[in-house]
């Protein structure tokens, strides 16, 4: 068992997020960097990573030419007291439009290392031109965290000697970034507050745009950093729970062009390595943490009321927000280089949403069951030089959440999918291109509190998610198929005093098999406390279907 040195700061940094009022039950999810494992100097820094397949260069290409974009070290960048503290949230952005949303490896005395690899191939169009690169990150440094983050930003080329075949879906020609401007103290994301709070920017689109697609970039912070476990208003206020974040446990992040709804983000649940217990993400790093998804929401349909020369207001809302949420997004266009100005029409638009709570509670024990649907779709058409070309965008979510307190409150379950289908269509008379993409995001969250004696107690936690995908597209340029699972099995004990940590330990296991027509890579890998217990990876198509399944490796 490790002990941990502390200073009387950073008891008072832990009071301000672990209360220290009569064991208020149900307890928050989040945990201060904990320090469990002794010093030594000797030791090498430890590797953390997120569990991915490697990006290959496309076939053929030759290269890396590497250009070291960014080198530098980050210190006290926080301009707000430090009640946020340990969200190390960092953005990379290129002429406002961001490239990489990511969360800092809690640090270890003997330092950590890590790193992330992004494919910034959909954004040629900002990279042949001169941009200005922007990377915020929130760090503190005071007498207690003195930890410094050096970090550099490389950027890898890869060149075709000839024109590959078949030629590869061209990319878009411009892209427009609707984020907050420079110069900022702080990151180029809105900051969305509450659930009225939207935040938007004016912009006007060439008048030559054929298709338009915009990618969302969502993370959600304080308050709502665990929005899945929240419970409803009603039990906060008849429990007297002050310092527990509520507005019920379903979140939507609703993206408008004007005043239409045009698509919606129902975000995978991405936990910190902060998260739940620290120690299940050490080395290996919870889903999407050091590469955050992103979300694509095809506007072409609406291109016809857009294309008038002015501009156009696309904003952001986050359904039943509490602070934070960042949020910004990259529009990314495609323009004829035919003509000056297409013309367009939308034919066809819904946008339906439902939700429905079913609570039942006594004193801190009760059960509520969370329903959400939405669907989105609009058709429209756009001539230009390509034809006269009609796209069809649509997506359907449902959710289901169950969140079940029991033993007065100690234990909570929480039980969570998210399903999302998306897809596009363009047709000329005949099929242009379809695609579909449907992601399954299953949750499982167990926290019980046992043993208290005094201001101490005892926290176990366990937590399965999960991204399930398929994504299938046909084009001209032929098919393609992709098949992804990536699901994490963690589960972990702590005891804490008063406010401290004392001792814990934490396991993870990862399964991640993804098959598709471009390559096949599985990867199987469990650790427990800092060290690997076993790492089996293989990149064939043959043998890497048969990866065993998420079960704990017997202890
Ligand atoms: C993890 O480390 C803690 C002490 O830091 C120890 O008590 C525990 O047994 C370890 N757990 C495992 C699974 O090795
Ligand atoms: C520190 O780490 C080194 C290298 O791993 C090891 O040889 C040494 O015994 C360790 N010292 C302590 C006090 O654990
Ligand atoms: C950054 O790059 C410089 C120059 O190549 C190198 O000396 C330094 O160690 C790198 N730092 C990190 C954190 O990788
Ligand atoms: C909550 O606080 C109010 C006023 O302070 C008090 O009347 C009520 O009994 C409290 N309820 C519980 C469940 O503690
Ligand atoms: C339930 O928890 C509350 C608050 O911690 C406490 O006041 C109450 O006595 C507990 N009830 C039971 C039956 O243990
Ligand atoms: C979670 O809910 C799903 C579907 O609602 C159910 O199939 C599954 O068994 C539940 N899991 C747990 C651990 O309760």
């Amino acid at each position: 068992m490790a002990s941990r040195t502390t200073s009387p700061c950073l008891i008072f940094l832990l009071a301000l997020l672990l209360p220290l009022a009569a064991v208020a039950v149900p307890r928050r999810h989040r945990f201060p960097s904990l320090q469990l494992a002794p010093v030594n100097a000797s030791e090498p820094p430890t590797t953390f990573f997120e569990v991915d397949r490697p990006i290959q260069p496309p076939r053929g290409s030759v290269g890396p030419c590497s250009a070291l974009l960014l080198s530098d070290s980050f210190g006290y960048t926080y301009g707000r007291p430090p009640a946020t503290a340990f969200d190390r949230i960092f953005g990379v952005w290129l002429s406002g439009a961001e490239l990489l949303r990511s969360c800092t490896a809690e640090p270890r005395p003997d330092g950590i290392l890590w790193s992330v690899s992004r494919d910034v191939t959909r954004y040629a169009a900002l990279l042949s031109e001169p941009g200005e690169v922007a990377v915020y990150l929130g760090n503190i440094v005071d007498s207690t965290y003195t930890g410094v983050y050096h970090a550099n930003l490389t950027l890898h080329l890869y060149f075709h000697s000839t024109t590959p075949s078949p030629p590869p879906l061209p990319h878009a020609d411009l892209i427009l970034p609707i984020s907050r401007s420079l110069p900022l103290n702080d990151g180029q994301w809105f900051a969305i507050q509450n659930s009225a709070d939207v935040q938007s920017r004016k912009l006007a689109i060439p008048s030559n745009t054929y298709r338009a697609v915009l990618e969302v970039f969502v993370s959600f912070h304080s308050s709502d950093e665990f929005w899945y476990t929240n419970p409803p208003n009603e039990y906060i206020e008849a429990n007297n729970l002050s310092s527990v974040p509520g507005n019920g446990a379903f979140r939507e992040v609703i993206v408008k062009v004007d005043d239409n709804v045009v698509g919606a983000v129902w975000p995978f649940t991405v936990i910190y390595t902060g998260g739940v217990n620290p120690l299940l993400w050490r080395p290996i790093t919870g889903i999407g943490s050091f590469n955050l998804p992103t979300y694509d929401i095809d506007i072409t349909p609406f291109l016809g009321k857009l294309m008038d020369g002015k501009e156009h207001n696309f904003g952001f809302a986050v359904t039943n927000a509490l602070d934070m949420w960042y949020i910004d997004a990259n529009l990314h266009l495609w323009l004829d280089h035919k003509s000056k100005k297409t013309v367009g029409s939308l034919i066809s638009y819904d946008a339906t949403s439902s939700a429905n709570v079913d609570s039942q509670f006594s004193g801190l024990d009760g059960r509520f069951v969370t329903s959400a649907s939405r669907h989105v779709s609009a058709t429209g058409w756009v001539e230009s030089s390509h034809g006269k070309v009609m796209t069809t965008f649509y997506q359907r979510f449902s959710y289901k959440n169950s969140n079940v307190y029991s033993k007065n409150g100690s234990e909570q379950v929480v039980n969570q999918t998210i399903d999302a289908k998306s897809g596009v269509s363009t047709t000329n008379g005949a099929v242009l291109l379809s695609e579909e993409v449907h992601q399954v995001f299953p949750l499982y969250l167990f926290s019980g509190t046992s043993d208290e004696v005094g201001d101490e107690y005892s926290l176990v936690s366990a937590i399965k998610l999960s991204i399930n995908e398929k994504r299938g597209s046909g084009a001209e340029q032929g098919f393609s198929y992709s098949s992804l699972r990536n699901a994490q099995s963690a589960r972990g004990s702590m005891r804490v005093k008063g406010n401290l940590v004392t001792s814990g330990s934490g396991e993870n296991h990862q399964v991640y098999k993804y098959v598709g027509t471009d390559g096949c890579y599985s990867r199987d890998v469990s650790s427990k406390n800092y060290t690997i217990v076993f790492d089996h990876s293989d990149d064939s198509c043959l043998k890497g279907s048969q990866v065993k399944g998420s079960r704990f490796p017997s202890s």
